[in-house]
């Protein structure tokens, strides 16, 4: 009775503590899946990095834009004041390679993202490339610019534009020539749609970086701006841990394309 006794309170201890240890990480499972279910207010912060499985080259990795030009000559006012025809080349390559160029399943994922998620979802990419509305999303502010249009610097005019554009190039509103430049931000100019971003970085409940060294202000500093409110999840997605990696709740480390899908799933759950 004794022996038995002790048995039958023993063994069912073990398995009691057994099924806990289980139950434990399948509540831990559920916590971390209902966890990103639950979001709302989603901010996606993109980078180089998410366009690199479609070709287009980062700035900073090995072999990246900025090995092959310099900064200073492509890429800031006084670079195109001294030199617009080298300017304008630079940006009329790029932009033709857009046209060579497809997104991936790190641009969908999002894409389906913003289509399916019960709440708000905006990208805000400091990429000038367009794979992101060909990937599907439609909540997009490009605070770096984009390929895909020019801008009068006489009448401030905005223009869709997919050809080379060249000093000889007219206005097509205010008939002025040379007054077309890239509509991108370059280096010294303010990024486009801060005053939304800041509000988007307040009011969301998850932070998702994707493919960015966190190398370039303003928009390396948005995750610890995120973590000040003390209202959000904070993912960073990349291929290496970024110069910000520390500041983020999560890291997940490796190729967009085959993170992201995933990630959205989790989301979406
Ligand atoms: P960077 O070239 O600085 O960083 C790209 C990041 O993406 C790196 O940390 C890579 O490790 C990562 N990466 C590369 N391939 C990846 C992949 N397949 N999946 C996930 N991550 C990958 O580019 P940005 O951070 O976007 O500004 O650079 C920011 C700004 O600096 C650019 O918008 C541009 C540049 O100068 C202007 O031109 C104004």
């Amino acid at each position: 009775m004794q022996t038995k006794s002790t048995e039958t309170t023993h063994i069912p201890l073990v398995i009691t503590h057994q099924r806990s240890r289980l139950a434990l990480a399948e509540y831990r499972l559920c916590q971390k899946e209902r966890r990103l279910a639950r979001y709302k207010n989603i901010v996606v912060l993109t980078g180089a990095g998410i366009s690199a499985e479609s070709g287009v080259s980062t700035f900073r990795d090995a072999g990246g834009l900025w090995e092959k030009h310099r900064i200073e000559d492509v890429a800031t006012p006084e670079a195109f004041a001294r030199n617009p025809d080298l300017v304008q080349d630079f940006y009329n390559q790029r932009r033709a390679q857009l046209f060579s160029v497809e997104p991936h399943s790190a641009h969908t994922a999002l894409g389906k993202l913003e289509e399916l998620h019960d709440g708000n979802v905006t990208i805000v990419t400091q990429n000038v490339d367009n794979l992101h509305e060909r990937g599907g999303s439609k909540n997009i502010i490009h605070m770096h610019g984009e390929l895909a249009k020019v801008r009068c610097t006489q009448c401030s005019s905005v223009f869709e534009w997919l050809d080379d554009c060249t000093q000889e190039t007219v206005c097509p509103t205010c008939g002025s020539a040379p007054a077309l430049r890239p509509h991108i931000v370059w280096f010294g100019e303010m990024p486009f749609d801060m005053d939304r971003i800041e509000n988007l970085l307040y009011e969301c409940d998850l932070f998702v970086s994707v493919g960015t060294s966190g190398n370039v202000y303003p928009a390396a500093g948005f995750v610890s701006a995120v973590r000040s409110y003390g209202k959000a999840h904070t993912i960073e997605v990349n291929l290496e841990p970024s110069e910000g990696a520390t500041y983020f709740a999560e890291t997940r480390h490796g190729l967009a394309g085959e993170l992201l899908p995933g990630l959205v799933n989790e989301i979406l759950d």
